[in-house]
């Protein structure tokens, strides 16, 4: 027979152990304050009662759903006429590029395969349709560019380019960076990210008249920097001028997605040629960086790699092809694509979380060097008065 003022009521809810006294923000104000009383002990049920059948959760819920619906049919539209596209890859070779040359091929497009060797252009002619065209490309060399834009021009004709994929990349190693020269460096920037931009130049006319596609693919040491070197400070580079291309391409009706993979088992991440490059960079150091390291630091280095790479590298390299496939031919293609596990569950995240806490992860997963924290510990006992 007790009445009760809502902040009462809350009082009284909160002094009886209600697990939620939160709960009173969801309270219909129309409901009869004599009820109250039954709140003591039934404040659950009444809980997950008023939150749910609450106006504006159901609305709420309605649209989040709607959303849902309305993105998933989006996404899902497709173009026409695939059999009349041509679509141009660099760095066929192998890996990804290869995958995917075959994959269009078999769909269907008009496909042209850049390799960078004979062997690996004849090596995919022999598994694909006599519709596939190979022609030779190294991206780090103009007149090689100039004359595939020569081939590709005259097999697309009136039609133009619909697809061109910035495909082909390289990696190296990932190691510390006081152990790398600046030709390193460059190398690698070379190839991955001016290879990428002196490509999308030469071919943008080709690609204008078809109002097609520019996919570019990056990774995920593009968001997220967690190895020394050139690679990511290449893919950083493909981020940034994939951005501003798309902007500039808007205009013209050409869209511009980026490929962000994960960790995959190509030739790129094979682990003997990067094991090979540590260990010649590790022979070139002076032997005051190799002693700031611990003299057993390489074998230290190379079996957390080794450990960190079995956990990661996944076969399922149609996840990164269907990715660039998506990219090509729905008729909404997304700006960006994640591909993999550990891109979109572990890096990603990782890369919105406060710098130092990322960078406490990164470094948890090599092994600190000989020296580490003793300049510090030095300089602080240095600093101190006597
Ligand atoms: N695998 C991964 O985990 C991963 C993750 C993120 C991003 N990616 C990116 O995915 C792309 C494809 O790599 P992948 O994993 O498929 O490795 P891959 O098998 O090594 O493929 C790279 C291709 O690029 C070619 N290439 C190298 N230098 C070139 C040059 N100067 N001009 C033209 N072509 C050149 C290679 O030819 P040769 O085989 O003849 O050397 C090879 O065919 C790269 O951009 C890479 O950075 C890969």
């Amino acid at each position: 027979g007790e009445k009760y003022d809502l902040p009462e009521a809350r009082k009284e809810i909160v002094s009886c152990g209600a697990p939620k006294s939160y709960t009173l923000c969801w309270w219909p104000p129309r409901r009869n304050p004599d009820t109250l009383k039954e709140v003591d002990w039934t404040v659950e049920r009444i809980e997950t009662r008023s939150c749910l059948l609450d106006p504006p959760c159901l609305a709420l819920a309605a649209c989040a759903l709607l959303t849902a619906l309305v993105w998933f049919v989006r996404d899902s539209l497709k173009i026409s006429d695939i059999d009349q596209k041509y679509v141009f890859i660099t760095g066929c070779d192998s890996g990804f590029g290869n995958q995917l040359a075959k994959q269009l091929d078999r769909q269907g497009f008009r496909v042209i395969a850049a390799c960078l060797t004979e062997k690996g252009a004849a090596e995919l002619k022999t598994s694909a349709t006599p519709r596939l065209k190979t022609v030779l490309l190294n991206v780090v060399d103009g007149k090689s560019i100039d004359e595939a834009v020569v081939f590709v021009k005259a097999e697309v004709g009136e039609e133009g380019l619909w697809g061109l994929v910035n495909n082909a990349g390289i990696l190296l190693a990932l190691p510390p960076t006081d152990w790398i020269q600046i030709e390193s460096f460059r190398k690698v920037i070379d190839v991955n990210l001016l290879g990428t931009i002196e490509v999308t130049l030469k071919f943008l006319p080709l690609v204008k008249k078809a109002r097609g596609r520019i996919v570019n693919v990056s990774s995920i040491m593009g968001r997220l920097a967690f190895g020394g070197g050139g690679y990511c400070i290449s893919k950083f580079g493909v981020e940034s001028f994939s951005d501003t291309l798309r902007k500039d391409m808007k205009h013209f009706d050409i869209k511009v997605s980026i490929i962000e993979p994960g960790f995959f088992k190509t030739q790129i991440t094979n682990v003997q040629p990067i094991e090979k490059e540590l260990r010649r960079l590790w022979s070139a150091l002076t032997p005051e960086i190799k002693s700031s390291y611990g003299t057993d630091y390489i074998d230290r280095y190379l079996k957390a790699q080794n450990t960190s790479m079995n956990l990661l590298l996944s076969s399922k390299t149609s996840h990164v092809t269907d990715c660039m496939q998506h990219a090509l031919t729905a008729k909404y293609p997304r700006t960006r694509y994640g591909a993999g596990w550990d891109a979109k569950l572990l890096w990603l995240p990782l890369s919105y979380l406060p710098t130092a806490l990322t960078d406490r992860v990164i470094r948890g997963l090599l092994p600190d060097p000989a020296e580490s924290g003793v300049t510090a510990t030095r300089h602080s006992q240095q600093q101190e008065p006597r």
